[in-house]
């Protein structure tokens, strides 16, 4: 038996009132891909977070290769050889590859300056003994996002981590792009890097790791090798027999292609130049139509088009019959458009503010009576929805930070709908959320659609685009290439018009 490179034994962590963590037993072995599983809120981050020292537990032990480390402290994890990468990048966008990998240590030679002759060399020798391929010199803000995710990898391995956490590190990834992840996660596994991986994507986990522990609660509830475990058994374990039914019943669901045949949204030639071309469509009331294609395919582009953030430079969009030009969101809200953006973090939250806040934000002026808010209302309105929407933990009043991130989206797909826009667009409504959840959001979806809502539903999630789509349209490099009717097009069929991998 070797000893676990990593080892946590009893953690715990207590926020307040608030159980985030309980006394969990946690290994990893050397050359192990170790996937992390379980629904929002369940403590996964929080176990990462203590063993990057970002955290300090309220109880528990790390060991490190069977010595004791000291907790709470970044900086002797990383000396101990523990990095992580997260979905949102660390690193610099303006600065060069190899001046991030090995940033604050870049090799100086005379006159104190950066040698980068022999900076340029050692990026390049980290590259070949990994199987990647990178140029050093590129700037990487215009990489694409998986290379900055192999950019991040590289700057672990700089320094010689011996241990890889990754905390949802594919949201905003392409099939071919987490296959390309996986590849590079293998060749580190052989070489004796022990690696966690969290992900919501199953199919993830069954791709690339060799064994799973099941979260819930806060507890570690179940680990077993991932040839042992059946994908709906590792559903149920996480989310309980009632909402993995619920889940499984998502999938089958009766579609409804055109909805009530009104058109809600019709969109005739857009172009913009250099981004997309001649994209006509139109979207029907009482209909969820799925917009789905690789990462950067324009899709998000067409959206803020749409939305009015950015401005066509040819054809034309009706509303209801009414032809509409939009020059801001302000204007595309008026008329009834609501729009649950890609990132969150940047675009969708106040971190900073209560959930209530965050949920009324969109709905102050019906909220409103006289000049006054109406207290009791908002808070009516946001128990309605936290209900609704089954968000956890049910406290209206706590910072939306502090929410999990399948919460968070919650609160983010909650507060539009509060505002019953009649037409929706949500663009990757559910990266980052767990099955049960989008369950439930599915069944949001699903409800806002009998009541007569359009709905535009951008996804990458192959999975989530034949759950929830009535009519599928696939866009690739800036052209709509495909609109099809969900039940008329199996999935081998979409990828290979996507231009993905398998
Ligand atoms: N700083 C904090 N203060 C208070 N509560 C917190 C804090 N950080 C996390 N929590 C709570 O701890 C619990 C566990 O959160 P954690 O982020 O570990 O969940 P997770 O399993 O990573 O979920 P997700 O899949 O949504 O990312 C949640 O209920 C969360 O709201
Ligand atoms: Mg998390």
């Amino acid at each position: 038996m070797t000893t676990p490179l990593i080892r946590g034994r009893g953690l715990g962590r207590i926020y307040g009132a608030l159980t985030a963590l309980a006394d969990a037993d946690f290994e990893v072995m050397p050359g192990e891909v170790r996937g992390l599983v379980g629904s929002n809120g369940a403590g996964k981050s929080t176990l990462v977070k203590i063993l990057t020292g970002a955290v300090e537990p309220t109880s528990g032990t790390v060991e490190i290769m069977g010595e004791p480390v000291k907790l709470g402290d970044p900086s002797e994890m990383i000396r101990r050889g523990v990095a992580c990468i997260y979905q949102h990048s660390n690193l610099a966008p303006a600065m060069s590859v190899m001046d991030n990998v090995f940033l604050g240590r870049q090799p100086v030679g005379r006159f104190g300056r950066i040698d980068k002759k022999k900076l340029e060399a050692d990026t390049r020798a980290l590259m070949a003994k990994h199987g990647m391929a990178i140029d050093p010199l590129a700037t990487v803000g215009n990489l694409p996002t998986v290379k900055q995710k192999e950019v991040e990898i590289l700057k672990a391995l700089a320094l010689e981590a011996r241990v890889l956490l990754m905390d949802e590190p594919t949201g905003w990834l392409s099939a071919a792009d987490v296959a390309r992840l996986h590849q590079t996660i293998r060749t580190l596994r052989a070489s004796g890097v022990a690696i966690v991986y969290i992900s919501h994507m199953l199919d993830e986990i069954f791709s690339v790791c060799d064994t799973v522990t099941v979260m819930r609660d806060g507890r570690v509830i179940a680990e077993c090798g991932i040839a042992e475990v059946r994908r709906a058994r590792l559903v149920e374990l996480m989310v309980g027999e009632k909402l993995a039914r619920d889940s499984a019943a998502a999938a089958s669901v009766a579609r409804r292609p055109g909805g009530t045949g009104e058109i809600r949204l019709a969109v005739r030639d857009l172009s913009k130049k250099g981004v997309f071309r001649d994209i006509s469509f139109d979207l029907h009331a009482g209909e969820i139509l799925c917009l789905t294609g690789l990462i950067g395919s324009k899709r998000t582009e067409l959206m803020r088009v749409i939305f009015g953030a950015d401005r066509a430079d040819g054809g034309s969009m009706t509303v209801a019959g009414q032809t509409v030009d939009f020059h801001s969101p302000g204007a595309a809200m008026a008329a009834g458009i609501g729009f649950v953006p890609e990132d969150r973090h940047r675009d969708g939250l106040m971190l900073g503010l209560s959930m209530t806040d965050n949920l009324i934000m969109s709905t102050i002026p019906q909220v409103c009576r006289s000049i006054f808010l109406d207290r009791s209302r908002v808070a009516a309105t946001a128990k309605r929805l936290v209900a609704d929407l089954a968000i956890q933990p049910p406290d209206v009043n706590k910072p939306a930070r502090l929410f999990s991130g399948g919460n968070q989206q919650k609160i983010l797909v909650g507060k539009w709908l509060n505002l019953g826009p009649k037409i929706l667009i949500l663009d990757e409504p559910t990266v980052g959320v767990d099955v049960g959840a989008k369950a439930e959001i599915y069944g949001i979806l699903r409800a806002q659609r009998d009541a007569g809502a359009a709905i535009l539903v951008v996804s990458s999630d192959l999975e989530e685009v034949t759950t929830v789509a009535d009519r599928i349209a696939v866009m690739v490099s800036g052209r709509m290439v495909g609109i099809h009717d969900a039940d008329a097009i199996d999935r081998s069929r979409l990828i290979e018009e996507i231009g993905g991998v398998a």
